[in-house]
């Protein structure tokens, strides 16, 4: 029987624009997903957030959930737009009251609130501005962060300053099937720079407002890339540098690696890096939060022959691997999820362990991870999820390895609570381990959010 050790943190996950809802009230400003998703085309369906889940006006009966499953901590994002309209100026007191009402609520059911600045929805006005490629962002970001610092600080003792960089840069910029949806290579890298900068001031802010003992962390979706053959070892080390590097230098080693400037060199000369900016992003950091959903397998292209892009980003009119002409992402073999990404939990072991490796005296967690499928409602009414429990112990069987082996992860956090809006894929992909209907908004849980509240109350996998 796999037991996990009793300090072991167990969460869910969900993120504000996926499952919030009332985008125009109490004072929101718009954000780029709104305006992303309200454009023809972008979202699956026609799908928006501006529903979602309508998690803003249905805050009770959620946290009722969350105390039902007994889960000992939850990761919500902040709506920068809905606190701080436009990014810049006075706070927005409507805004703040609601996450002042989350952070007591689930305190009041004895629920450690873990708090994301930055899942993805930036202040429109922010991006009129210039985005992430400008370098006013990152101020702008350490500002929010501040106040949020100020105003939680007291309650919050977890913070994540931004979750996945990789997408708000390369997916949002580079092949743009993200918000904003631009498709410019060397904005993408400055957005990078930029991403891991305010991460670091953020971090500073926090420091000076929150809490003393309170952890710091950001969410990397780190890529476990691995090669067809030992002659692909070029083409790994490439889309590693450019995926992982690219945050993990600056983050955690207070450096580019120059093999990624030299990588990029074509694209951009990196002169938006100013002295004394990557000191500033290699802030201390509690812990390092980890998304992992599947590994990624490469191999070296010659040109010849279509190329593979099946890295399980959707494909754009342009590649989020900038940099990477002669790599191509292959194929894996199934099982598959609904997102017709392959289960493979061997990845995630290795990852932790490597992480260990690389940085021995910095704990992780896992700040996502799940699964979509179908997920039919059965004549009884019930969703029988049997794939997503396979998922699910498969992956905390792999954490479990991976603490054997050494590795000092201290939580997990499911991705979903619920079903939600799942950025350009709309509400078609189901990652909930409780079920919500689309026309009503009732909640219903699955057999997995049965099977996790065991495994929860427990630490155990039962067998
Ligand atoms: C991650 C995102 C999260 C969710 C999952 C499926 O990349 O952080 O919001 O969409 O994927």
């Amino acid at each position: 029987m796999t037991t996990f050790p009793e300090s072991f943190l167990w969460g869910t996950a969900t993120a504000a624009y996926q499952v919030e809802g009332a985008w125009d009230e109490d004072g929101r400003g718009p954000s780029i997903w709104d305006t992303f998703s309200h454009t023809p085309g972008l979202v699956a369906n026609g799908d928006t957030g501006d529903v979602a889940c309508d998690h803003y006006h249905r805050l009770e009966e959620d946290l009722d959930l969350l105390a039902g499953l007994g889960v000992g901590a939850y990761r919500f994002s902040i709506s920068w737009p809905r606190v701080q309209p436009g990014g810049a100026g006075p706070l927005n007191e409507p805004g703040v009251a609601f996450y002042d009402r989350l952070v007591d609520g689930l305190l009041s059911r004895g629920i450690a609130p873990v708090a994301t600045l930055y899942h993805w929805d930036l202040p429109q006005e922010l991006e009129d501005a210039g985005g992430w490629p400008d370098r006013d962002t990152a101020s702008r970001f350490a500002d929010y962060a501040r106040l949020m610092g100020e105003r939680l600080g007291d309650r919050v003792r977890a913070w994540i300053t931004l979750n996945e960089p990789w997408c708000s840069a390369y997916l949002g910029y580079a092949s743009g099937v993200h918000a904003p949806g631009r498709t410019d290579p060397a904005a993408a890298l400055a957005a990078v720079h930029h991403l891991n900068l305010g991460h670091g001031l953020a971090v500073q802010a926090l420091r000076s407002t929150a809490a003393r003992d309170a952890l710091m962390s950001v969410t990397l979706n780190l890529h476990h890339v691995r090669g067809v053959s030992e002659a692909d070892a070029p083409a790994v080390r490439k889309a590693d540098l450019l995926s992982n590097m690219a945050f993990l230098g600056p983050m955690l080693e207070g450096a580019y690696p120059r093999e990624l400037i030299e990588a990029t060199s074509s694209v951009t000369d990196w002169s938006f890096v100013r002295d004394g900016d990557e000191a500033t992003a290699r802030q201390p950091i509690d812990v390092l939060g980890v998304n992992y959903y599947n590994p990624t397998l490469v191999r070296h292209w010659d040109g010849s022959g279509p190329k593979e892009t099946a890295d399980g980003h959707q494909d754009g009119t342009a590649s989020p691997w900038i940099a990477c002409d002669d790599v191509e992402f292959v194929r894996q073999p199934g099982p598959y999820t609904e997102m017709g990404w392959n289960i493979d939990e061997t990845g995630l072991t290795e990852l932790l362990l490597r992480l260990h490796r690389d940085y021995p005296d910095l704990p992780t967690m896992i700040t996502e991870n799940g699964a979509a499928f179908p997920d039919p409602v059965g004549p009884d009414g019930v969703v029988h999820d049997a794939d997503r429990i396979d998922y699910l112990r498969r992956h905390l069987s792999a954490v479990a390895e991976a603490i054997a082996g050494g590795a000092d992860v201290r939580g997990y956090f499911v991705w979903s609570l619920m079903d939600n809006f799942e950025w350009a894929h709309g509400y078609a992909k189901r990652f909930g381990i409780v079920h919500v209907d689309r026309e009503t908004m009732k909640r219903t849980w699955k057999d997995s959010a049965h099977w996790y509240r065991d495994v929860v109350s427990t630490g155990k996998l039962p067998e």
